[in-house]
């Protein structure tokens, strides 16, 4: 009898199951009610009493072994058919492609602004959003209850009666960095200072109330009218390519003397027209006192750009809110 039970338990252990058809075999084969396991306990009346302890030990012993041999080959056979082909007919599909993002308009443009001003020398720097009126305006030669307070829509955070107390504001442009920077650092500075600027104006196709800017400053001796203009007609070279359309303009900022402004053409279904894209001109003396650095010894150049106009007109974006509307469709057109 115990002979027979090895001989069952050796059929058990060199049974290969291979696949869901094995598996229903071993099944009928050993564990289901005619299976050899079942007739083998039906010997167990022949079995002389003094034996029947042990042999019955050994008969429950192979009927847990084929169980858990049973158990164990049908997990196995389950996860295998999870596997990564499991559930594919065709392995030779198309797989769908992988959902890839893109950098936002505003920061390719952005790159590429840092990218020349690095190459042409300059270093980045920052200043907060937040500013106070000193920064803002007073600094920057804006007189107190000048009107020239006003050519800029300010957002106001705090504003005091209180003459000690100085007005909060949401920076109206980058320029207040120009100041902080020459706090810290005497000349020569050559530095631009790229971030986010708001102001109160309607929202249009054209403007909103919040947009970018790269303020430049190159603070040193003998720092020439010229060299400001040979450097915005760089920029605009290797921003647009050498053939760029552009005309530079007299105008108005209470920090700088003389001003100018920068146009570039741009053509459309529409027609062409001229594009400011930034302001720029030489740092007023007045600047220079509010920050300890000698007008006698210095001069300087500044600027102003609109990120936000630069990257319209490179990618043909006719309509600022896009920039900021987050619309998948939009901005995976700027894929690189
Ligand atoms: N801060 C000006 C603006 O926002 C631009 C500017 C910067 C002009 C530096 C001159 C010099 O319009």
């Amino acid at each position: 009898m115990i002979d027979k039970i090895n001989t069952i338990k050796q059929e058990i252990k060199t049974f290969i199951i291979n696949n869901e058809e094995d598996l229903e075999a071993f099944r009928l084969e050993f564990l289901s009610r005619n299976g050899k396991i079942q007739k083998m306990f039906g010997l167990m009346g022949s079995v002389p009493n003094e034996q029947k302890a042990r042999v019955g030990k050994a008969m429950n012993e192979v009927k847990n072994i084929a169980q858990s041999v049973f158990d164990e080959a049908k997990t196995s056979l389950e996860s295998d058919s999870k596997k990564v082909f499991g559930a594919l007919d065709d392995i030779t599909l198309p797989v769908e492609p992988a959902y890839t993002g893109s950098y936002h308009p505003l920061t390719q443009a952005l790159d590429e602004i840092k990218q020349i001003f690095l190459r042409l020398g300059f270093n980045i720097a920052d200043g907060p959003e937040l500013e106070d009126d000193f920064h803002n305006f007073t600094a920057l030669n804006f007189p107190p209850d000048h009107p020239a307070r006003d050519m800029q829509d300010t957002f106001f955070v705090r504003k005091s009666d209180d003459p000690d107390i100085d007005d909060l504001v949401l920076r109206t442009h980058t320029s207040p960095v120009q100041i902080r920077l020459m706090k810290e650092q005497q000349p020569p500075v050559r530095s631009i200072m790229p971030g986010r600027v708001f102001r109160n104006e309607a929202v249009t196709a054209k403007s909103y109330f919040q947009f970018n800017q790269v303020e430049g400053l190159y603070v040193d001796k003998n720092v020439t009218l010229g060299e400001l203009i040979e450097t915005l007609v760089m920029f605009a070279r290797l921003m647009y390519g050498s053939d760029v359309k552009y005309r530079v303009r007299p105008s108005f900022f209470p920090f700088t003397e003389p001003s100018l402004e920068m146009d570039i053409w741009w053509e459309s279904d529409k027609g062409g027209q001229w594009l400011e894209i930034l302001g720029a001109g030489m740092v007023d003396p007045n600047v220079f006192k509010a920050v300890d650095v000698d007008p006698e010894t210095y001069t300087g150049f500044a600027f102003g750009m609109g990120v936000d106009r630069i990257a319209m007109l490179r990618y043909g974006i006719d309509d600022i809110r896009l920039l900021y509307d987050n619309d998948i469709r939009f901005l995976q057109q700027f894929k690189s």
